[in-house]
């Protein structure tokens, strides 16, 4: 198992990455891969404001274009103001936490997901079940795991 640290540097790898000239706030997430690999992705904004994609969204869709969706088991997030010093763990919106579901509940795996401002300071652990409990997914629409 990857340790969260090395997920974290992963995710601010990504994060210098970031497309985000509007908010300036950059955000980089890491997947961890069932094979130890790790699949990146960053925040990509757009001038129509509400297009835009969170870090997190952009690594899972690129984890399942490449047919892992079902291989996540820990998600690396931070994020930050660009050119400030900011240390406070960044969990990660609500949308993001569905779409990370999806890959929990596809692989039949609570996430692990550590959280860390992108200037540094004390990486937070949460499993994703207690950031998005009762979670919304396959079983209501009467869909098993394996779909
Ligand atoms: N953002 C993410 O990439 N992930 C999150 O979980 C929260 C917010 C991005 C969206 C936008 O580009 C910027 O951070 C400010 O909201």
């Amino acid at each position: 198992m990857t340790d969260p640290a090395a997920l974290i540097d992963a995710a601010r790898a990504a994060a210098v990455h970031a497309h985000a000239p509007y908010s300036r706030f950059a955000v980089g997430a890491a997947l961890l891969l069932t094979d130890g690999s790790i699949v990146t992705g960053c925040n990509v904004e757009n001038a129509s404001y509400g297009l835009s994609l969170c870090a997190e969204t952009v690594a899972t869709a690129t984890a399942t274009a490449s047919g892992r969706l079902r291989d996540i088991v820990a998600v690396g997030i931070v994020g930050g103001r660009i050119g400030a010093a900011d240390t406070d763990p960044v969990r990660p919106c609500g949308r993001c936490r569905q779409v990370l579901s999806e890959a929990a509940q596809m692989s039949g795996r609570d996430l692990a997901v550590h959280c860390a401002g992108l200037a540094g300071g004390n990486i937070e652990t949460h499993r994703l079940s207690d950031l998005l409990p009762k979670a919304f997914g396959p079983a209501d629409l009467g869909i098993g795991e394996q779909a």
